[in-house]
């Protein structure tokens, strides 16, 4: 990346040098784009990878670092979007899965780990019950299909704003692939508004889904009162409190909720939990889980090849007891507020509109000067202008999402954190021109 200020450069001369100069770099990211086109649709099978002019691929990790496919070294700063919080090949993590491939990869059977997993999961998050599933999509699948069986109601409030999964896109409104449910689209942290949506449904309502923070979004935290406030109308109107906690469950010892101090009916989780392996997860009041005890009369069924994988239960089981203990979650979410607090003061110091919003290890980056409180307010960003902080991130190292998300994993330390500042700092001072206009 220049050194220099470029005054007179324009947004689009900007990106198109960036983008020309992240092409040339990268030949072999463009081959092996190239060759996926010919057998996976736009050379993709996870659309949020995916980025013109075209993705860059990853071909090694070790630690808080990656390596692409000309051996360019990067920090990793986006941590597998939450689900990568142990960093590639931690020791114990590694441990834990050469243990379980010596004993023979999955059974067809209960094994010894899924319990003792699964008590870990209870007693962190304050769980009555859990089940195990594969992915955070399927755990709220799951918890919204239970909750219409519970409840005898047919319909599922969600946020615009929001993202639960595969099928439960509400970035932006709706997505056409979203499941069939009978959804009710309210506005995230507008509490007057959403109040008179769940009264209005009330009596239809099955679930009012949330996460406490938007993650996909753009780290827009859920205000305390806007919780407290779902919390309490569910209840009065019988709908259940669905929290996706999938990413937030890493934001203290006991997941969001519990600095909140709310306390939903389920919770569904993801990412991180299954320490790196295939992981989703839902739980909370027995009387609503225990309807897939399969010992009873009516019991609900619930299959899932992988549910009881032994490589995602002996690293998921290491991973939570004996490295992301709730010590460990205190100490990587005060480094992440701790970062977010110097990003943001160079971004104030500089008058630039960029910011970073979040709380603790997750962070997102908006180029805008507005308090962000609502996904209305993140999307007034300078959209060309967040690009160009992509490419620009990339060609100093760091690796982030193509959208501006950034998660800490417990190997980053304070060396790799003053990198990050230090290449923010050069975009400020590179881009300055660009930065300084109104928004
Ligand atoms: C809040 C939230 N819920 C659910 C999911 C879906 O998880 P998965 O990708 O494991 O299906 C995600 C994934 O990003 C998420 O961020």
């Amino acid at each position: 990346m220049s050194q220099t200020t470029l005054p007179n450069t324009d947004i689009e001369t900007a990106l198109a040098e960036a983008k020309e100069a992240y092409v040339a770099r990268n030949p072999r990211s463009l081959a092996r784009y190239i060759e996926a086109s010919a057998v996976l649709p736009g050379g993709n099978t996870r659309t949020v990878l995916h980025y013109a002019p075209f993705p860059l691929a990853m071909e090694r990790g070790a630690g808080c670092r990656l390596w692409d496919m000309e051996g360019r070294e990067y920090i990793d700063f986006l941590g597998e979007y939450t689900a990568g919080i142990y960093g590639h090949s931690h020791p114990v993590i590694r441990a834990a899965v050469d243990g379980a491939l010596n004993g023979g990869i999955n059974f067809g059977a209960s094994n010894i780990t899924e319990a003792r997993f699964a008590r870990a999961i209870c007693e962190r998050f304050g769980l009555e019950r859990v089940r195990l599933a594969n992915t955070g999509t399927e755990a709220n699948l799951l918890a919204i299909s239970v909750a219409r069986i519970f409840t005898k109601r047919p319909k599922v409030m969600v946020f615009d704003g929001g993202y639960h999964g595969a099928v439960f896109g509400f970035i932006g409104g709706g997505s056409p692939i979203n499941a069939p449910f009978d959804y009710v689209v309210a506005p995230y942290n507008d509490i007057a508004a959403t109040q008179a949506l769940i009264a209005r449904h009330g009596p239809e309502l099955a679930a009012v889904v949330l996460e406490p923070m938007l993650g996909s979004g753009g780290c827009i935290p859920a205000l305390p009162d806007f919780l407290h406030m779902i919390r309490a109308e569910t209840s009065r109107v019988g709908a259940l409190m669905i929290l996706d906690e999938v990413m937030t469950s890493r934001l203290a010892p006991g997941g969001l909720q519990s600095v909140r101090g709310v306390k939903p009916d389920l919770t569904t989780f993801g990412k991180y939990i299954g320490g790196g392996m295939s992981f989703g997860a839902f739980g909370g009041r027995a009387d609503i889980v225990d309807l897939f005890d399969p010992t009873r009369a009516d019991a609900l069924p619930h299959a899932g090849t992988f549910n009881n994988n032994v490589l995602t239960m002996a690293a998921g089981l290491a991973g939570l007891t004996q490295i992301y203990t709730p010590e460990a979650a205190l100490a990587l979410n005060a480094r992440g507020d701790a970062l977010r607090d110097r990003l943001n003061a160079a971004c104030a110091a500089a008058g630039a509109k960029l910011q970073f919003t979040g709380l603790g290890s997750m962070l997102a980056v908006h180029t805008t000067r507005r308090p962000i409180i609502t996904p209305a307010d993140a999307a007034m960003g300078d959209q060309k202008l967040k690009e160009l902080f992509f490419f620009d991130m990339l060609a100093a190292g760091i690796w982030l999402a193509r959208r501006g998300m950034m998660t800490l994993c417990l190997p980053i330390g304070d060396a790799e954190c003053d990198r990050l500042v230090a290449a923010v700092e050069e975009f400020l001072s590179t881009r300055a021109s660009l930065l300084a206009a109104a928004g």
